[in-house]
């Protein structure tokens, strides 16, 4: 690749990733075919590094009536997990999920986790992170990828309520093994792919430090 090419192929990259943004007003629908949402959720998982490449990130893709079924699910949980004050006011936010077009479930599967915990004893206190490392990396990959289709895209963690995790693993025969991470709900923008909330951000100068440089 010639370096014009390189940075050009950089800049598309980074810009990728700027517009990227959290968009929460979704419809039932897709710009893309269901085929294409699959091929690049398996890209994302094949290409994204693991830990010694222990490759434990697994998704399941729901799209309509089964992506609807899951935020029934989500719904039935938080009706029992919350408060009553509390759920009236997420419930309608579970209504905007269930409006989308389709959910990528990820989970990661403990058993080569164990496994690599095993092998590596000094390092079993640090592979529940490397896993959430690995499960992040292959969530932001297909999250801007959706994204560049023109699907808009926001991430969920109903996880937290063992209902919905048992749920989910009874209706889409989950194996044992696998521990659910998150949820990325997707759908062609209502009004235009654009953040739901505004983002603020941080001086760059408190976060990013350079050492050494020319
Ligand atoms: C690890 C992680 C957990 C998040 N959990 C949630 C969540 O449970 N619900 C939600 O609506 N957004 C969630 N988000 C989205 C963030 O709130 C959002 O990315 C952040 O506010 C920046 O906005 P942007 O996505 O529009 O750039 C999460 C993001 C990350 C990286």
């Amino acid at each position: 690749m010639t370096s014009t090419v390189a940075t050009a192929s950089t800049n598309f990259f980074l810009a990728a990733a700027e517009n990227r943004c959290s968009c929460y007003t979704l419809t039932n629908s897709s710009p893309i075919s269901d085929a294409r949402i699959r091929d690049i959720v398996v890209s994302a998982v094949k290409h994204s590094p693991s830990a010694f490449n222990v490759q434990s990130t697994r998704a399941v893709v729901l799209v309509k009536q089964d992506h609807q079924k899951l935020w029934d699910f989500g719904d039935a949980a938080l009706k029992k997990a919350m408060p009553e004050q509390a759920y009236a006011g997420l419930a309608a936010k579970v209504q905007g999920f269930r409006a989308a077009y389709g959910t990528v479930l990820w989970f990661e599967d403990q058993s080569g986790l164990d496994a690599l915990k095993q092998k590596n004893a000094a390092l079993q206190h640090v592979i529940p992170q490397w896993s959430s490392h690995s499960s992040g990396m292959a969530q932001l990959v297909v999250w801007t990828a959706l994204e560049l289709e023109g699907l808009g895209c926001n991430l969920q963690h109903y996880n937290f309520m063992s209902e919905f995790r048992e749920k989910v693993r009874n209706e889409w025969n989950i194996p044992e093994t696998w521990a659910l991470h998150s949820q990325l709900v997707f759908g062609a923008p209502l009004d235009g792919l654009k953040r739901s909330r505004e983002r603020t951000y941080l001086p760059l100068e408190d976060r990013v430090k350079m050492f050494g440089r020319d």
